[in-house]
C-alpha cells in the first residue's frame, strides 16, 4: 500500500499521498490541497516546498553529496571535460564519440554572433556591466535565428541547446571586450571551448593568446561544479518562465538576471571584495568575524552558508584542492588565498558557525581560481553564468517535455489592507 499523510483541518481528516524519489526522498504531495481543503501552504522563501519532479541532479546537503544525472561531482570533476558534462546534464546520458562530435561540431558552427547583432555591443558604454550585457544579448539571439524559438523535435532541440551553449561563451567574451574598449575578437573554428572562450577573452588583434593547460584544465573544472545544482533561484526562475511556454533564451536570460544577485552566483563577486578588503586594510580575521556574528552589521561572511547543504559543499572542497594545485604549478601566490584560509579556520572553529552549520560554498574558493586564470573580477558572476547554462537548458527541457506541465503560479497569503474606499485627490489629506 503506498504511504500517505493524515492532516486533520477543522477537525476533517485528510489523506495525502507521498511521494518517493529514487534516492528515498520523501514529499508531501499538496497538489489537491485547496481543491480538498480550501487551504493552501506557507512556506516564506520555498525552504520545504519541491516545485516539481527533476531527473537532472540530486543533492544531499547532510552528507554533502552532488550528482549529475547520478554521476558524482568528483568523478565528473577529474574525468569529464565540461563539453561531455554539458551533454549529460543536458540529454540525460554520457555522450558516445559520435554524439560527442556531432555536439562539438554544431558548437563550432554556432559560435559566430550574427553580423548585425555585434553592432548591439556598441552601444554600451566602456562602464557597462557584463552580466547586463549579457542577459540582454542572449535574449536577443532568438531575433537572429527565430528557428531556435519553437523546437518541433529532438534535433531541432539538440540545435538550440548547441546554440545557446556556444553563443554565450561569444557573447560573454564580447561583452567584456566592450567594457574594455577592444575590438571583438572572432571565434576560431580549430579551437575546443574553453580555449576558444580563453582566446576570445585575451587575444587581440597584434596579439594571439595561448593558454597554458592548467588554465584549461581548471577552467573546464569551473564550469563542470557549476553546470546544474536543481532547483536554485536562478534554475527555478528558468522553469517558471519556461512554464509561461517562454522559449530556451528568453527563459535563459531571466536565469541569468536571477544568477546575478549577491546572495547567489554575485557571490563570487562579492568574496573577493571582501577577501581584499580584509587583506588591504590588514583586517584581523578573528574582528572580522564578530562583525560578520553581529546581527545589526548587515555583514555577511560571503561565500559561507547554503539554503542546502548542511555540510561541506563538495564544489568547494574540490575547488580548494584546485586552487592550491593551481597555484603551486603556475607559481602564483595569492595573499587572498591565505586570508581566505585564515577565515575558514576561524568559521570552523567558532559556534555561531557550527551551531548554523554554515561551511564554504562554491563561491568561496572558485574566485581564486578565476583570478590565477586572469578573469577580471566583474566577469565572475559572468563565468558562473556559462558554466550553469547546461542546467538551465536541461531544467528548461524538463518542463518543455512534460505533457502534464502547467503554468507555475504560486499562491500568497495576502496581508494588506481591507476594502478600501477611492478618495479624489483634492480630498485626501
Ligand atoms: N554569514 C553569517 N551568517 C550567516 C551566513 C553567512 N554567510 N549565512 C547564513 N547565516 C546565518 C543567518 O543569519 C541565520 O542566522 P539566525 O539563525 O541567527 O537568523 C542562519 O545562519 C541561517 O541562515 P539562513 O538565513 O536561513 O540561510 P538561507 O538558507 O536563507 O540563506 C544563503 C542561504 C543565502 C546562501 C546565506 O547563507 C548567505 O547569504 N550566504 C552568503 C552569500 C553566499 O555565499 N551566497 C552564495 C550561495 S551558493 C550559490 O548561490 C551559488
Amino acid at each position: 500500500m503506498s504511504e500517505t499523510a493524515k492532516l486533520i483541518l477543522d477537525g476533517r481528516e485528510y489523506e495525502l499521498p507521498v511521494v518517493t524519489g529514487t534516492m528515498g526522498e520523501k514529499a508531501v504531495d499538496i497538489s489537491a490541497l485547496r481543491a480538498n481543503t480550501g487551504y493552501i501552504t506557507l512556506d516564506d522563501g520555498y525552504g520545504n516546498t519541491g516545485s516539481c519532479e527533476s531527473k537532472v541532479t540530486f543533492i544531499d546537503g547532510e552528507k554533502g553529496i552532488l550528482r549529475y544525472r547520478g554521476y558524482p561531482i568528483e568523478d565528473l570533476a577529474k574525468n569529464s571535460s565540461f563539453i561531455e558534462t554539458a551533454y549529460l546534464v543536458i540529454f540525460g546520458k554520457l555522450c558516445t564519440q559520435q554524439e560527442r562530435d556531432d555536439f562539438a561540431d554544431l558548437l563550432t558552427q554556432n559560435a559566430p554572433l550574427h553580423q548585425s547583432m555585434l553592432k548591439h555591443f556598441d552601444g554600451y558604454g566602456s562602464n557597462g556591466q557584463p552580466m547586463a550585457i549579457l542577459s540582454a544579448m542572449v535574449n536577443s539571439l532568438t531575433a537572429y535565428d527565430p528557428q531556435v524559438m519553437h523546437p518541433e523535435d529532438e534535433n531541432d532541440l539538440f540545435y538550440a541547446a548547441a546554440s545557446l551553449m556556444s553563443k554565450v561563451r561569444t557573447i560573454a567574451a564580447a561583452s567584456y571586450k566592450t567594457t574594455i574598449g577592444e575590438p571583438i575578437v572572432y571565434p576560431r573554428k580549430d579551437l575546443k571551448y574553453v580555449e576558444n572562450f580563453l582566446h576570445m577573452m585575451f587575444s587581440s588583434p597584434y596579439h594571439d593568446y595561448e593558454p597554458t593547460p592548467e588554465v584549461v584544465r581548471a577552467l573546464n573544472m569551473f564550469f563542470v561544479l557549476h553546470a546544474d545544482h536543481e532547483q536554485n533561484c536562478s534554475t527555478s526562475t528558468v522553469r517558471m518562465v519556461a512554464s509561461s511556454k517562454a522559449n530556451m533564451f528568453a527563459s535563459a536570460s531571466a536565469g541569468i538576471s536571477a544568477l546575478w544577485g549577491r546572495l547567489h552566483g554575485g557571490a563570487n563577486v562579492a568574496v573577493i571584495e571582501m577577501l581584499q578588503k580584509i587583506h588591504d586594510e590588514g583586517l584581523d580575521p578573528a574582528v572580522f568575524m564578530d562583525e560578520v556574528k553581529d546581527k545589526a552589521s548587515g555583514r555577511k561572511l560571503m561565500g559561507f552558508g547554503h539554503r542546502v547543504y548542511k555540510n561541506f559543499d563538495p564544489r568547494a572542497t574540490i575547488l580548494k584542492e584546485a586552487a592550491f594545485d593551481m597555484l603551486e604549478k603556475m607559481h602564483i601566490e595569492d595573499p587572498l588565498l591565505d586570508v581566505a584560509l585564515k577565515l575558514e579556520e576561524v568559521a570552523l572553529e567558532d559556534d555561531y558557525f557550527v551551531e548554523r552549520k554554515l561551511y564554504p560554498n562554491v563561491d568561496f574558493y572558485s574566485g581564486i581560481i578565476l583570478r590565477a586564470v586572469g578573469i577580471p573580477l566583474d566577469m565572475f558572476t559572468v563565468m558562473f553564468a556559462i558554466g550553469r547554462m547546461p542546467g538551465w537548458i536541461a531544467n528548461w527541457k524538463e518542463v518543455h517535455e512534460d505533457p502534464k506541465a502547467r503554468i507555475y503560479r504560486p499562491r500568497q497569503v495576502y496581508q494588506g489592507d481591507l476594502d478600501q474606499i477611492w478618495v479624489p485627490r483634492s480630498e485626501r489629506s
